[in-house]
């Protein structure tokens, strides 16, 4: 053909036009693929691919119904056409294979499509939610998280994960916060660089392996009024210093690639912002990697009200979209866009170049099958490792908020009276991105109390209400085990019945799983009467209660707070969850987990968090009200649990802080140290956080912001130095230029053991 192509050019440009494209195909061919570079590779084949095609591999549509024969499925046909670049949330090897056949046998040119899914807090394995696995403060579970998930899920077809999800969030109300790390851009940072390497590690192009995608890239987490969906208006300024920091740790970690989100900013939906995509990520971040839109995002910015069909096709391209997540219309509009000149070829090549790089990267093009290994499967799906992990990890996420008399860990019990609608939930265990559907061999609250008491102990069980008052709430809860409604009488005075007699009362309470995540605000997060009920019932026993509290998000739990002599907060989590609750209940595990996300004591407190400006009036720490200072008069400013809060069953005293210097210069370093005791009786390990404060600078600064923490374990008794090092990268922020820089003059040093109980010291940057 090519022969023919150069002694008759006018010819074949004549059989072209009459005979479809593919009597000139050029399939990719194995000798292609290693004999050529990685660019060779990709230019000799953006040269053979008509625009449509390149369109199509822009083009990312759900799974659609590909059942019962997969080849034969509508978005069979649509891959074989070319119209399809990659599809998401299909599971299973026969089927992704059955469509990747497709693809690579099929369409005129053979480009195998990516294949994605929210793979976010395990696989077959499930973990407790991000925002719980943030409470750890080791970045090295969650990238052993990340890496476990990959190892699974790249057996089962699936290549690439919409996870990590890093946005910053300040307000509890907003039902996705237990998606990410919670409020703190410094913590925050670690962790999604740790979700990109678990995920991605050193080869992407390895069997196990996948891509990540950090979402949802612009400030999502700062919708207004904590409301899904709505704006995030915000200035420059707060954007760079806090929310844009996780992202862009992301970035640094080599992320492969971002999603859009669907909120605006500035008056522009983030998905056709292009101050954010175009500017910030690729231009200051110099992100290389290629940007899909979060689901619909594309067409929702007609709702938004910025243009029609084509308007709004244009403006997310021209952005820096380049993969349409199920609107179509890339699909639709590209085409015509390109033949009015309103797009260039030159950027629907490199669109499409992002796209085949990242399947170059993950080594589909030199084995488009290497993410179905359904024999590898067979041993890494819930393997003992990945669920011994799942149960350490999941321990290590569970936050002590109260041990009044030191009731935890318990002991010498002889009956124990599990209470409260979550106690006997499995499915309640794991949280909304959950992809194991067999929910029911999760490890229960109950029997794993039972067991690890041992069969001296008696432990009864009751519901003793139910989850939330049918009234108040306009919800179909999609999980049945909470839905069954009883008489909340009746189920009250089961309860009564079976604590009579007990040591001591563990109630498990909060929200189910469905009541936080995607869609699932709440503008009421104090518990529902019907709980609240219960509890009041439980303290009028004057039997010691321990509440379990199960949740997504931080909750208003003042009351419950003063009557519970123990709290443990163990969010939702995984599938191992009941049995590290059993562990850290029974003292195997002493707790250690800190919270990442402020607990407001009313709801109208929200948005609250610690890293919070001064104000011209502000009240001091303590002080509740004072006549036209910045306060409530109903309410103290100060939260139920301060971030960077959580207890343990033992406890530590911290010594004054010494500074190396009083003075650094701007090239310099100090150094801050305290003395940590244990001065409890069990061995433990203390988060040992510092805070610093810049006390004057060219834009307003926050109170307090987190720079640095140590874990330390301390034996009973022993006492430890800890020694941070401040440099002056420590002391930069973003000033109304947006320049990064440090200003020189003083700053305050705060340690302690959480973002409230500081000592502190000062030193001046010269
Ligand atoms: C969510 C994303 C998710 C996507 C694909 C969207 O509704 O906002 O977080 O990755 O759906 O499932």
């Amino acid at each position: 053909m090519r022969i023919l192509r150069m002694m008759f050019p006018a010819a074949v440009a004549l059989l072209s036009a009459i005979c479809p494209a593919d009597a000139f195909a050029q399939r990719i061919t194995a000798e292609e693929v290693a004999g050529k570079s990685k660019d060779e590779f990709i230019d000799g084949l953006l040269g053979r691919m008509t625009v449509e095609e390149k369109i199509g591999q822009l083009n990312l549509p759900s799974y659609g119904n590909v059942k019962p024969d997969a080849k034969k499925s509508e978005i069979a046909g649509r891959i074989s056409r070319g119209e399809v670049g990659g599809i998401f949330n299909i599971f299973g090897v026969d089927d992704i294979r059955a469509l990747q056949e497709v693809a690579v046998e099929k369409s005129r040119l053979g480009i195998p499509i990516i294949i994605g899914a929210d793979i976010c807090q395990g696989y077959k394995t499930t973990f407790p939610v991000p925002l719980a696995l943030s409470c750890s403060w080791k970045p090295e579970n969650i990238e052993e998280v990340a890496r476990i998930s990959a190892r699974e899920v790249s057996a089962d077809g699936v290549c690439w994960t919409y996870s990590p999800m890093v946005d910053i969030s300040r307000d509890a109300r907003w039902g996705r916060v237990k998606e990410g790390a919670g409020e703190d851009p410094y913590l925050g940072s670690l962790m999604a660089a740790a979700w990109v390497r678990g995920y991605q590690s050193d080869n992407l192009s390895a069997d196990t392996t996948i891509m990540a995608c950090v979402k949802h890239f612009a400030l999502y987490g700062a919708a207004e009024a904590g409301r899904d969906y709505n704006p995030a208006d915000m200035s420059r300024v707060t954007a760079m210093n806090y929310y844009m920091q996780p992202y862009k740790a992301a970035v640094d970690a080599g992320v492969g690639s971002v999603m859009s989100s669907f909120n605006e900013f500035e008056s522009i939906p983030a998905t056709g912002n292009s101050w954010l995509l175009h500017d910030i990520l690729r231009g200051h971040w110099g992100f290389k990697g290629f940007v899909v839109s979060d689901y619909l995002s594309i067409s929702e910015m007609m709702n938004h009200g910025v243009g029609y069909s084509e308007d709004v096709t244009l403006q997310a391209f021209k952005a820096g979209v380049d993969m349409d997540m199920i609107a179509d219309l890339y699909h639709a509009n590209l085409k015509g866009l390109i033949d009015e000149g309103k797009i260039s070829m030159a950027e629907l090549d490199d669109a499409c170049r992002r796209m085949l790089v990242a399947k170059y990267d993950l080594g589909l093009f030199h084995n488009p099958y290497r993410y179905c290994n359904p024999e590898r499967g067979k041993k890494e799906m819930r393997s003992a490792a990945n669920l011994a992990a799942a149960r350490r990890i999941a321990a290590e996420s569970y936050v002590l908020l109260k041990n009044d008399g030191g009731i935890l860990p318990l002991s010498g019990v002889r009956k124990v009276a599990v209470v409260g609608p979550l106690a006997d939930s499995r499915a309640n265990m794991s949280g909304s991105w959950t992809k194991d559907e067999a929910t029911g061999r999760y490890n229960g609250l109950v029997e794993n109390l039972r067991d690890a008491l041992g069969g001296d102990v008696e432990v009864v069980y009751s519901r003793g209400s139910n989850l939330v008052d049918s009234e108040k709430y306009e919800y179909n809860f999609t999980n049945r085990e909470t839905n069954k409604r009883g008489d909340d009488k009746v189920l009250l005075a089961d309860a009564l019945k079976a604590v009579e007699g007990a040591d001591v009362i563990i109630a498990a309470m909060g929200e189910s799983l469905d009541m936080s995540g995607e869609g699932d605000s709440r503008a009421i997060l104090e518990m529902p009467e019907c709980q609240e009920r219960l509890m009041d019932a439980l303290d009028a026993t004057g039997i010691p209660v321990v509440m379990v509290l199960f949740t997504g998000r931080p909750l208003a739990m003042e009351r419950q707070d003063r009557q519970a002599d123990a709290i443990l907060n163990v969010w939702e989590g995984g599938s191992e969850a009941g049995l590290a609750i059993a562990d850290v209940l029974t003292g195997k595990v002493n707790p250690t987990a800190k919270l990442t996300m402020t607990f407001p004591r009313v709801t109208g407190q929200c948005p609250i968090y610690y890293n919070h400006k001064n104000t011209g009036r502000p009240v001091a720490p303590g002080e509740w009200y004072r006549p036209f200072a910045s306060n409530y008069i109903d309410v103290p400013n100060e939260p139920l649990y301060p971030f960077g809060y959580g207890l343990s069953y033992t406890d530590y005293e911290y010594g004054d802080v010494t500074l190396s210097s009083v003075e650094m210069s701007s090239t310099g370093k100090i150094t801050a140290s305290v003395a940590v005791t244990n001065t409890g009786r069990r061995d433990g390990e203390e988060i040992v956080q510092l805070y610093l404060r810049d006390m004057v600078r060219s834009i307003t600064p926050p109170v307090k912001e987190l720079k640095d923490y140590r874990r330390v374990a301390l034996k009973a008794g022993e006492t430890k130095t800890v020694i941070f090092e401040i440099t002056v990268d420590d002391l930069k922020f973003y000033n109304s230029s947006l320049d990064y820089v440090a200003e020189p003059g003083e700053f305050t040093v705060m340690i302690g053991g959480n973002s409230r109980d500081v000592k502190t010291a000062k030193f001046m940057l010269k």
